[in-house]
């Protein structure tokens, strides 16, 4: 039987770097890149044309993937506030003409969307709540998933919030964390900012999972614990085995941050738990799954990933 391969666009993101890594030893990973290239061991990486739909469509009857896993985006989320017109772009208009050319060549296609997608004002948003955005990030994200349900309605779009090693380009949240604590230096985290944080492999397996069962349209795939920034730090701290005391508490409204950003953002995963036949993991239990990788070598491989 051939490997399945899968596309995976934004390929020198987080995301993108840690899914290849979850799949890579059952799937031909293809890391579909754009600014830079990396290697990765046990992948490939093509550079995409995705501003154009048509150009994209013939590296699409070339590359013949079984599935695309569209994750690129613009995700720093006051840069997309001051510049609104590259942020729909690389959130919105980009995932459309990825939709159009999955669509064209009935490809199945997972759309990573967010959780940034609300005001904030209760807990555990539901896939059918009302979509109220608060800031560019989330209204160009909001309309990549319109874009791709109208264009590509079997199209799976996950809504998310995950965390995972990073690489030499980018620190994700939890790096932030871990390396800031090892140096000894205080962090203020928000205690009263709240979400519903997934391991990134736990959101890999779950949306293969689910595209396999012929899941589509908006699906939460998040953590089972709702939690503040806060909280998970100190999680984070005491299964890393380093010091609570540098963590401290602030108020989303006593912060600089330029962009508005919605107090609660958990997301409501009983429909893609119902589809999957399981409960998707707790913080606790994917944060010992993250200490394992590190101890397996995945955070020093990413570190050492080579860009150019
Ligand atoms: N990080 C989170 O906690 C989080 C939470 C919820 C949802 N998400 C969503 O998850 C997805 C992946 O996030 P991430 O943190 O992995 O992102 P990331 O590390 O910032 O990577 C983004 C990727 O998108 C590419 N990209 C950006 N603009 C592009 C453009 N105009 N054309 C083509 N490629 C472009 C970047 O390539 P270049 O650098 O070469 O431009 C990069 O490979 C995003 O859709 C994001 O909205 C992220």
């Amino acid at each position: 039987m051939t490997t399945p391969r899968v596309l995976i666009t934004g390929g020198t993101g987080l995301l993108a770097l840690n899914w290849a890594c979850t799949v890579r030893d059952t799937w031909d990973v293809v890391l579909g890149t754009h600014q830079h290239s990396v290697q990765l061991r046990k992948t490939s990486a093509v550079k995409l044309d995705l501003d154009d739909p048509v150009q994209f469509g013939h590296q699409i009857d070339a590359l013949a993937p079984d599935l695309v896993v569209h994750t690129v985006g613009l995700t720093d989320v006051d840069r997309c506030e001051k510049e609104p017109d590259l942020a729909r772009h690389s959130n919105a208009e980009i995932a459309r003409n990825v939709a159009q050319a999955a669509a064209e060549k009935r490809i199945r296609m997972i759309h990573i969307s967010t959780d940034h997608l609300y005001p904030g004002d209760h807990s555990y948003y539901q896939e059918h709540d009302a979509v109220q955005p608060i800031n560019e990030y989330g209204r160009t994200k909001a309309l990549a998933e319109t874009w791709v349900q109208s264009t590509y309605p079997e199209a799976l779009i996950v809504r998310t919030n995950f965390y995972c090693w990073g690489h030499s380009k980018r620190q994700s949240f939890s790096d932030w964390l871990i390396n800031n604590l090892r140096e000894g230096r205080s962090l203020t985290l928000f205690d009263d900012v709240y979400f519903t944080p997934i391991l990134a492999d736990g959101l890999v397996l779950a949306s293969h999972e689910l595209v396999d069962k012929g899941a589509c349209g908006v699906i939460n795939v998040a953590g089972s614990d709702r939690l503040s920034k806060y909280e998970f730090a100190l999680l984070l701290a005491e299964e890393f085995g380093l010091s609570a005391d540098l963590i401290r508490r602030a108020q989303l409204a006593q912060s600089k941050l330029s962009a508005p950003r919605p107090k609660d953002m958990s997301l409501d995963c009983r429909r893609a738990e119902k589809i999957l036949g399981r409960r998707l993991a707790t913080v606790a239990d994917s944060l010992k799954i993250l200490r394992r990788q590190e101890v397996e070598g995945r955070r020093q491989e990413l570190l050492e990933a080579k860009f150019s």
